[in-house]
């Protein structure tokens, strides 16, 4: 059966001020219908170049050099213009960090999800969409505009917006970051409650990996433009077996190291500005050899998930 969304092989350059960057470099993934995936990684490591290429949604001074993006089977980057328009109004939703670039500044927001609505619903399904966000006073919000809104209720509204067309998938680009820790809670409960009433697949590019545990069915941990752990969320972080999951758990406060003491990782994350000659882990890798640095590590499929490690046959069971 065709996957709901399959990325092989993904290459994305930026130019940037006369140089070049690799933002992905080789990032695979397949996601199967009602998937919860938690994606993460440090800064940089390609969480947003890669869900914003899932909707063509890249800017201007990215380039994809090579590799495929593939929604239900259609490949994303040869849809022509009113296409890949169809794509992101009738398949996609996506949710930002910050609420206020989904929203139009100079329109009321009932009439904007009027329109999100899309011939699914009129102007009398408006009212059910803002308490399905649990919007306390979706009457007042209705007749309000963007600015008039904390950025908590904005947020709300950004979700109510980006679910109503009910998505195949959800791209949830860190959309609690900029919220303070109560309401982050609730909007996170919202989007993922929503989601399971529509059936909506949700990709949630995240730096918080307790709440990737707790909500997510699967987590991707991307480093260097490259998905180099992926599998059941509870069992990767509560065991990882690849060296930077297993750095990145060790570096989170909260239950997930209960009991361990906080290590940051050591070194700084790669910029590269062209394909990553071995493993890009390997300067900071404490288990790297001399092949490491010389070869490009090979997909390992081991107890149910999969690995980017030329060690990861080696480390199973070694409870890392
Ligand atoms: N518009 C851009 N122009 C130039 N370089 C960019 C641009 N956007 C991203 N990059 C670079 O591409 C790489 C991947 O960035 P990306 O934003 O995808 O990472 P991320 O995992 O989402 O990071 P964060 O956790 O900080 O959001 C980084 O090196 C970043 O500096
Ligand atoms: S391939 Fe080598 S450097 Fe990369 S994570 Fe595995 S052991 Fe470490
Ligand atoms: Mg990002």
């Amino acid at each position: 059966m065709t996957p709901l969304l399959q990325i092989d092989d993904l290459v994305v350059d930026y130019a940037s001020g006369g140089r070049t960057v690799r933002a992905l470099d080789g990032a695979a993934l397949t996601v199967e219908a009602g998937e919860t995936v938690g994606v993460v990684g440090e800064s940089g490591s390609g969480k947003s170049t890669l869900g914003s290429a899932i909707g063509g949604l890249l800017p201007g001074a990215a380039k994809v050099v090579s590799g495929a993006v593939r929604v239900d089977g259609d490949d994303v980057n040869s849809l022509r213009p009113t296409q890949l328009r169809a794509l992101r109004r009738e398949r996609l939703g996506y949710v930002f960090q910050e609420p206020i670039g989904s929203l139009d500044p100079t329109m009321r927001v009932g009439k904007q999800v009027e329109l999100a609505l899309r011939g699914r619903g009129t102007k009398a399904d408006v009212l059910p969409h803002l308490e399905r966000v649990r919007l306390r006073d979706p009457e007042r919000v209705a007749r309000s505009y963007p600015h008039q809104l904390s950025g908590g209720m904005a947020q709300r509204v950004a979700i109510a917006l980006a679910m109503a067309g009910k998505p195949e998938i959800l791209i949830a680009d860190e959309p609690t970051a900029a919220l303070d820790s109560q309401i982050r809670e609730e909007v996170l409960g919202v989007i993922f409650s929503l989601a399971a009433e529509s059936g909506t697949t949700i990709l949630w590019l995240s730096h918080d990996l307790p709440a990737v545990a707790k909500r997510c069915s699967r987590v991707v941990v991307m480093y260097g433009g490259r998905v180099v752990e992926s599998g059941s969320a509870g069992e990767v972080l509560a065991a990882p077996r690849h060296p930077y999951t297993a750095a990145l758990v060790r570096a989170v406060p909260g239950e997930l190291a209960e009991g361990e003491r906080l290590v940051p990782i050591p070194g700084q994350p790669p910029v590269l500005d062209g394909p990553s000659e071995g493993c890009a882990f390997a300067p900071r890798c404490p288990d790297a050899d001399d092949a490491c640095a010389a070869s490009r590590p090979p997909l390992v499929s081991v107890e149910q998930r999969d690995v980017l490690c030329h060690l990861a046959e080696e480390t199973v069971g070694a409870g890392r």
